[in-house]
């Protein structure tokens, strides 16, 4: 309960009670002016009316037809008898219903309105009210006196108040259990959140946010606080498991490599030998530090850190030099290379990255394919995309593994003769994610055919007919 009065939340719910609670209460004080002396004003206009018609009559008849105006209106019977005296100018009666001048407030007002306590008999009972009248001075000093007594307007004034105060009283019971309602509601739902985000601090990952299917805004918080962390997850297992593999691949060549140069060390000491085994560890180490190289491009692609160094290049002409590379391996290996490509095919990129990925690409399908034909095509595919084929004709990738092969350090069963570290078309999927573009593997029928669709940088030719028209 304290705590709850200390947040936030409640603060603003008691702020909003304390401005609905003004605005009632205004609007509650409007109310009873505005109702409260109704019955009192009625009283005086009704008092107003008997004066008019007694003073008429007065005036037509003089005293005589006054006083007998006021005793033909005091004998009928009336429910609510009005109050009527008419008094010499020594204050004492002559007519009316009154058995003395009143002992009136203001005393003995010559002219106006007056309150003063009378005694009534009502419904057979006898008790002292409150009555309001109207003096009027008559010729020769005489006073007319005609007034009702207010209990009807007292009842009536009363209940105006008590009923105001109950809703007064209502209304903030209302507001105070709504706001503290509404405080608990909210935060309960910020309570989830922050005990989920403390147990994952203590280490359980796995806890989510808990959404009330209600679609609100705090289940929008707490959907997007769950992909949030789900996407964490998932990176952090993708690292987890690089980790892992770079550890578990590079602990054999590098125990490998020390096992050399122990064995060396216990033989007879021998120059040839120690150069060859020197030899020998130089490139294993060049192997490990190409391994550590191709894991950096890898995630250099990824992070899009050479992003600012994308430039508009060709991919044609890209595809044609790294097959020029590749035309002696071809060639040794007695591999028929097919080059397919048509001109121009201009892509936003990284030339160095680009290259790398063909050249991989190009590496694969003459290091798998035992013996036929590798064919390297590049073509514009519709206005907005270039297409990038390679296609062998060896073992071919089997349809279940095609994703597998893109994963860091999977290479297939039969694969594992050649070497090779299986980062060769990680790199490419890297390359092409950068790109905005994509990559797939197909069947070649036989051997395997790796698609690479890139979009096509804008045309230049506007770039063109601008320079010719200046
Ligand atoms: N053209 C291909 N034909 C048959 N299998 C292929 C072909 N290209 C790739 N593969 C299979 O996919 C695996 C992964 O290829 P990737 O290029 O990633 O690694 P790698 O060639 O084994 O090693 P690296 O490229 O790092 O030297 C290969 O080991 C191979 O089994
Ligand atoms: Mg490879």
């Amino acid at each position: 309960m304290f705590r709850l009065l200390r947040t936030n939340a409640f603060r603003l719910a008691a702020l909003y009670m304390v401005l609905f609670a003004a605005s009632v209460l205004t609007l509650l004080v409007f109310i009873y002016f505005s109702t409260a002396n109704f019955v009192e004003r009625q009283t005086e206009e009704t008092i107003g009316a008997e004066i008019t018609g007694l003073l008429e009559q007065y005036g037509e008849h003089g005293l005589l037809g006054l006083i007998e105006a006021i005793n033909s209106r005091t004998t009928t019977e009336r429910n609510e008898p009005t109050l009527y005296l008419l008094a010499d100018p020594r204050l004492r009666p002559i007519a009316g219903n009154l058995a003395s001048w009143p002992h009136t407030e203001p005393m003995n007002a010559r002219h106006g309105w007056v309150r003063f306590p009378v005694e009534l008999t009502r419904g057979g009972t006898k008790a002292t009210y409150d009555a309001m009248a109207s003096v009027t001075i008559l010729n020769g000093d005489y006073r007319l006196l005609v007034g009702r007594d207010l209990r009807d307007a007292e009842v009536f004034r009363r209940r105006v108040e008590q009923t105001l105060f109950f809703a007064a009283l209502l209304t903030l019971a209302l507001g105070l259990v709504g706001g503290l309602l509404m405080t608990r509601n909210v935060l309960r739902r910020v309570e989830a959140v922050n005990r989920t985000s403390a147990s994952i601090i203590e280490g359980d990952f796995s806890e989510r946010v808990p959404v009330t299917g209600s679609g609100d805004e705090f289940d929008q918080l707490a959907a997007n606080l769950n992909a949030m962390l789900d996407q964490i997850e998932r990176l952090m297992a993708g690292m987890r498991q690089v980790t892992d593999n770079i550890a578990h691949d590079l602990r054999t060549p590098l125990s490998r490599l020390r096992a050399r140069l122990e064995v060396t060390l216990l033989e007879r000491p021998d120059a040839n030998r120690y150069a060859e085994a020197l030899a020998e560890t130089i490139a294993e180490a060049d192997h490990l530090l190409g391994t550590f190289n191709a894991l950096l491009s890898i995630a250099e692609a990824e992070a899009g850190a050479r992003r600012e160094a994308m430039a508009e290049v060709d991919l044609d002409d890209i595809a044609r030099s790294v097959a020029d590379l590749y035309e002696p391996v071809a060639e040794e290996k007695g591999l028929k290379l097919i080059l397919d490509i048509s001109a121009p095919a201009p892509v936003r990129g990284d030339r160095h990255l680009l290259s790398q990925a063909i050249a991989n690409l190009l590496d694969n399908a003459m290091k798998y394919t035992p013996a036929g034909e590798v064919r390297l095509a590049v073509r514009r595919i519709d206005g907005a995309h270039i297409q990038l084929e390679i296609a062998d004709t060896g073992p071919g990738v089997p349809t279940a593994l095609r994703e597998r092969v893109f994963d860091r350090f999977f290479r297939l069963e039969n694969s594992r003769s050649t070497p090779g570290n299986g980062l060769g078309l990680s790199l490419v999927r890297a390359v092409a994610k950068l790109h905005g573009g994509d990559i797939r593997l197909e069947d070649n029928g036989p051997g395997l055919k790796v698609v690479l669709v890139l979009p096509a940088a804008p045309e230049r030719a506007a770039v063109t007919l601008n320079r010719s028209a200046a």
